[in-house]
């Protein structure tokens, strides 16, 4: 008989697995999708090697499938999340998070004099680089950076 991969989270049924997670940013990821707000059965590991990433953290989430716009918002802090699509066991899809367009309330802006820092005021930027990410923001159009990026 083959033997079967070893798995250091049990493998779920129906449901998302986010996997490819930066173990220090596992925390920022269940805040931004109110994983912490759900009654679905959700099981994460964390500090699990890996080659690309060094310690990685996966998250599997029972019952639940995320739109696209929803998932996308963990690219701020997961640039390199990988999510598997399981049905009965099985993967049947595999997709990779993309960095919106416009990103309202998850980051900081990083202009001390900003309304948003002083003012109950959603944040909201436009994405002017994603590759270094860049956002400007909606309301003093200062430029926050991956250096100065806080999560909210
Ligand atoms: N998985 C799971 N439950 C299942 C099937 C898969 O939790 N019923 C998890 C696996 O543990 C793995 C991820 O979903 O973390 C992707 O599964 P699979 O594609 O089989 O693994 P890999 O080939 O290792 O994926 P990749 O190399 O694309 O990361
Ligand atoms: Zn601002």
């Amino acid at each position: 008989m083959k033997e079967p991969k070893q798995m250091s989270v049990s493998a779920i049924q129906n449901g998302t697995v986010i996997d490819h997670v930066p173990a220090n940013n596992l925390f920022k990821v269940i805040q931004i999708l109110g994983l912490d707000r759900i009654e679905n059965q959700i099981t994460f590991g964390t500090n699990l090697e890996s080659k690309k990433l060094g310690r990685k953290a996966i998250i599997k989430i029972s019952g639940l499938f995320f739109e696209d716009e929803d998932i996308n918002r963990i690219a701020l802090v997961a640039p390199d999340a990988k999510l598997n699509i399981i049905k009965d066991y099985e993967v049947v899809e595999k997709k990779v998070v993309e960095v919106p367009d416009n990103i309202i309330g998850i980051a900081k802006c990083m202009n001390p004099k900003c309304i948003t820092n002083f003012e109950s005021v959603t944040t909201r930027f436009r994405v002017v680089s994603k590759k270094n990410v860049a956002l400007k923001c909606h309301y003093c159009e200062k430029i926050t950076n991956q250096e100065n990026l806080h999560i909210i």
